[in-house]
């Protein structure tokens, strides 16, 4: 029997930060409790959903939205709806907060995947770091593009000094404290 509320729980932070990596993680949890799960990916979501937005902020902001309303409408019918995009502003995170809270169906946890940007670009694990600081890529997040960190999220990971599975372990505690999940 699954033992769940329906929620979102948004990944915010940098590119390489962890968030696809913590989100895998997380569905591959949940399935194996069998709690109903969906995975909104950046990387996959421009892929069909928002194929052809590229980052401005316009289309970012068009993107973020966009994850935004399939995650509340999942969330809303009683699904974990994990998101794992940059969504580097506040102001549209807020709004999908706001949103998903007024329908009064669904919880909404927000969670910043944190390193320090010099850690990014040691990793720089899709070269991207790289070329966004020879120029080769414009317009890229916390190189040349804003990131706007959450003043108040739910959780806080620090993805540079712990590991995978401590971040995991977090993230379920706070869940199950909440009371959004089952003691599994
Ligand atoms: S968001 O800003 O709209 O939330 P999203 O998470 O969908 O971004 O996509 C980010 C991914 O796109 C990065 O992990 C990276 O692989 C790729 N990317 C390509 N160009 C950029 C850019 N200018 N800024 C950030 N990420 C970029």
């Amino acid at each position: 029997m699954s033992s769940h509320q329906g929620f979102i729980l948004w990944f915010t932070g940098l590119s390489g930060a962890g968030k696809s990596t913590l989100a895998e993680r997380l569905v591959r949890e949940f399935r194996a409790r069998e709690y109903r799960v969906e995975l909104l990916d950046g990387d996959e979501v421009r892929t069909h959903l928002s194929k052809g937005l590229g980052f401005s902020k316009e289309d970012r902001d068009t993107n973020i939205r966009r994850i935004g309303w399939v995650a509340r409408v999942l969330a809303r019918n009683g699904v974990i709806a994990i998101t794992a995009a940059i969504s580097p502003y506040k102001e549209i995170r807020d709004e999908i907060r706001a949103q998903t809270l007024a329908e009064g169906r669904a919880a909404f946890v927000e969670v910043f995947a944190h390193a320090p940007i010099e850690a990014l670009i040691e990793r720089d694990v899709k070269g991207l770091y790289r070329k966004a600081l020879a120029g080769e890529i414009q317009n890229f997040t916390g190189i040349s593009d804003p990131y706007e960190p959450p003043d108040n999220p739910e959780i806080v990971v620090h993805t540079s000094v712990e590991s995978v599975d401590e971040s995991v372990q977090r993230i379920l505690h706070y869940l199950t404290e909440r009371g959004l999940i089952g003691r599994s």
